[in-house]
């Protein structure tokens, strides 16, 4: 692994207190400075990624990119991603991506990752997991120790029939580690259903995951889930931007 830091202000200068949104937005345009004319890219979801999505429209419509094919994660990157003109294309036809840019909820210190807090976590895994290079965009609120370590929920993908029934199967697994399997509800307080017609089962746990692998083969042994929101060594390079600058670390 190596690491880069890049401060934010000239020495000297008054310290800059940014927003979170504006950290975000550091991240995104660093990432976006990897993309290259007739790139394959792979477009995240969230309000991370929504940034990194804008500069490459801007830069396509500047003709300072050309020959962009973008394959977008969810039906919402989809959306922006045609306002832009940013023309858009999927797996079937574009199997090998050359870079994928996403945003995520928490980062271990082996760039382990907790996404689908946005509930796309299907589709950024199939997408991310067909590219050359996957450099993931996050402020540095998302860094945690261990998964699960920012006391959000592990996000998993399951079919809506007997959700319960899956639900139980989940929290028993990791009962050890205190766990609570929650149904995600939308706005209306309906079931959140994910751009495939699934639902969501959000779980909380208070303790390590232990092995990260063993955890995943565990939940994706489950019949009625169809994914879950740990992407192991997937990301290729993590862009933190902080209030001291931007930290670029490589696997
Ligand atoms: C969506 C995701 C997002 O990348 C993740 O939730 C981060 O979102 P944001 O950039 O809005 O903080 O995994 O499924």
């Amino acid at each position: 692994a190596s690491m880069e830091a890049l401060s934010l202000s000239p020495p000297m200068s008054p310290p800059v207190i940014l927003t979170q949104d504006e950290l975000k937005k550091i991240a995104a345009y660093k990432a976006v400075e990897f993309v290259e004319s007739g790139m394959v890219l792979g477009l995240g979801t969230g309000s991370t990624a929504k940034h990194a999505v804008d500069r490459i429209g801007d830069l396509l419509r500047q003709g300072k990119l050309t020959n962009i094919v973008g394959i977008p994660t969810s039906k919402k990157t989809q959306e922006q991603a045609l306002s832009l003109g940013i023309p858009l294309s999927d797996l079937d036809s574009h199997p090998a991506i050359d870079l994928a840019i996403d945003g995520a909820d928490e980062v271990d210190p082996h760039l382990n990752l907790v996404k689908g807090r946005g509930g796309s976590l299907l589709r950024e895994k199939m997408v991310e997991g067909a590219c050359k290079k996957f450099v993931c965009i996050v402020d540095e609120s998302k860094l945690v120790k261990h998964l699960g370590g920012s006391g959000l929920a592990l996000p998993v993908e399951v079919v809506p029939f007997c959700w319960k029934f899956t639900a139980n199967k989940l929290q028993n697994l990791f009962e050890r580690s205190g766990c609570v399997a929650k149904l995600r509800s939308d706005c209306e307080g309906k079931p959140f259903v994910t751009d495939n017609g699934n639902f969501i089962i959000d779980l909380y746990v208070k303790e390590e995951l232990g092995d990260l692998q063993v955890a995943s083969d565990a939940i994706l042994r489950i019949a009625g889930v169809v994914e879950h929101g740990m992407f192991l060594d997937m990301a290729t390079t993590v862009i933190v931007a902080g209030e001291l600058g931007i930290t670029i670390k490589n696997k």
